[in-house]
């Protein structure tokens, strides 16, 4: 049996603290930065409505699926898959979509450090007062000459990655928990601040309205995206719960611990969201800003607001902490998986690892620069190019990765996740390690894993390509 198996990267010291870690790996940039400029695009509450959907239906069952196999493997996702399968009686190759989940976490990585990176340059902006008194042309400005330097992005860019791969490299109880310790807390703290403070704004319902009301003719229009993104936001479909799983105590309730998690991540999501859209109201701001909603919009509402160096100030600290946990989580499978494999030294893992995400991470930079003019994936009416310098549709390179991971990446390694728990794992394995009291309660885990959030996925994707 391998229920007594150990973890060669040591283990959480309690429940609770896997639970601080899998929700600092899913509380970042998704839930405050992606999440709110998303609502704004994809239209309010109709995104919010499936989003939402997505989590409980897809997402959840996801995250149990990663969570149990983790903690049944003790090992890096790729080995995971690997040693239950072939306990099962079934290919190695299952290792493989592992792998490539392993694969699309450095990638997101690439992109994540560099956003990572502005909310860090932005604390020191907003401390100095750059913000005060500016006009909404003056912000937009300031962000534009922000991201049309190179080497300032680059800059950021680095420190951010640096930060990261510090606390990896130290390995995982050493750096993850004693930092998160105190990151946790003060993350909900501060954004229960900031949602005090939006109440005071006058805007408050508007904002609840915009988030909330939906019209049932634009359900259709976000959907993947709300399901790409609901994988993004739990941090499920590329291993990092499953990692963070392998370092559970073996006694510790899965599902409700996985419940938890992925409650506070939708909760802190959502009151983003609410504290987000009142202040961009009062400022008589254009929810539908697109990716500049924070970085544009925020600091023009807390340039011209009373207290808004302060709470600036204390948004972007809150920002870049939790992307800096969840960055972290994007790292560890991959550095899980090498040290396993090679028994190099996990400093050394870290540091190249951390060194190609860099390296990649450079196209996001140019990509708002230098390389602003690369199109790939042009629809030109009748011509369709692969690449095109200057072309006015498109994806820039940080488009492109982001696209990839997020729509088709993330879901396709949860379909993998979930279908490899609910089928191929065998039913009593999952049973053992759910060990749930109630036979209910195991037969809708079940139910979800191997039907609902499957074939939610593949309907998904059929319901974008039908569109
Ligand atoms: N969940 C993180 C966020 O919402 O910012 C991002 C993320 C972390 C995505 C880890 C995927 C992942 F594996």
């Amino acid at each position: 049996m391998s229920t007594d198996r150990v973890s060669v990267h040591g283990g959480w010291a309690s429940r609770w603290v896997f639970i601080l870690a899998a929700t600092g790996s899913a509380v970042g940039l998704g839930s405050i930065w992606k999440f709110p400029y998303m609502v704004g695009v994809y239209g309010g509450g109709a995104f919010v409505l499936v989003f939402l959907a997505c989590i409980a239906l897809i997402g959840l069952p996801v995250m149990l699926a990663e969570t149990l196999i983790g903690r049944r493997a003790r090992q890096s996702p790729a080995n995971a898959l690997k040693a239950l399968a072939l306990e099962a009686g079934h290919s190695a190759k299952w290792s493989w979509g592992a792998f490539a989940g392993m694969i699309t976490a450095l990638l997101i990585l690439s992109f994540y450090s560099v956003v990572g990176g502005w909310s860090l340059d932005y604390i020191i902006d907003m401390g100095r007062g750059d913000f005060q008194g500016v006009t909404a042309d003056q912000v937009g400005a300031y962000f534009s000459a922000v991201t049309a330097d190179p080497w300032r992005l680059t800059l950021w860019h680095t420190l951010f990655m640096l930060l990261s791969a510090l606390v990896i490299a130290k390995g995982v109880v050493a750096g993850l928990e004693r930092s998160l310790r105190i990151m946790m807390p003060l993350l909900f703290v501060m954004l229960l601040v900031l949602l005090g403070y939006s109440m005071t704004t006058g805007h408050f319902m508007q904002g609840l309205h915009f988030m909330f009301d939906f019209s049932l003719d634009r359900l259709l229009d976000g959907l993947l995206p709300a399901m790409g993104h609901a994988f993004f936001s739990l941090s499920v479909g590329v291993g990092s719960i499953m990692v963070y799983g392998a370092y559970m105590p073996k006694h510790s309730s899965l599902a409700g611990t996985v419940m938890g998690v992925a409650l506070l991540d939708t909760f802190v999501s959502l009151v983003a969201g609410m504290a987000l859209f009142p202040i961009v109201f009062a400022a008589g701001l254009n929810p539908s800003e697109g990716p500049g909603l924070m970085f544009i919009s925020l600091p023009f509402a807390f340039g011209n607001v009373a207290f808004g160096q302060l709470m600036g100030v204390v948004f972007f600290v809150l920002v870049a902490i939790a992307a800096w946990s969840s960055a972290i989580s994007l790292l560890e499978p991959m550095v899980a998986y090498l040290v396993e494999r090679t028994k190099i030294r996990r400093g050394w893992v870290t540091f190249w690892l951390a060194f190609s995400c860099w390296f990649v991470g450079l196209g996001t930079v140019f990509s708002f620069n230098v390389w602003q003019q690369a199109k790939f994936f042009v629809n030109e009416g009748d011509a369709f190019h692969l690449y095109r310098w200057g072309a006015a549709g498109g994806l820039d390179f940080f488009g492109v990765i982001d696209f990839f991971t997020s729509r088709i990446m993330l879901p396709l390694g949860g379909l993998c996740f979930v279908v490899f728990a609910g089928w191929v794992m065998g039913r009593e394995a999952v049973r053992d390690e759910l060990s749930l009291r109630s036979p209910l309660l195991f037969t809708l885990a079940l139910f979800l894993m191997r039907y609902v959030a499957p074939v939610g996925i593949l309907v998904v994707f059929a319901a974008q390509l039908w569109k």
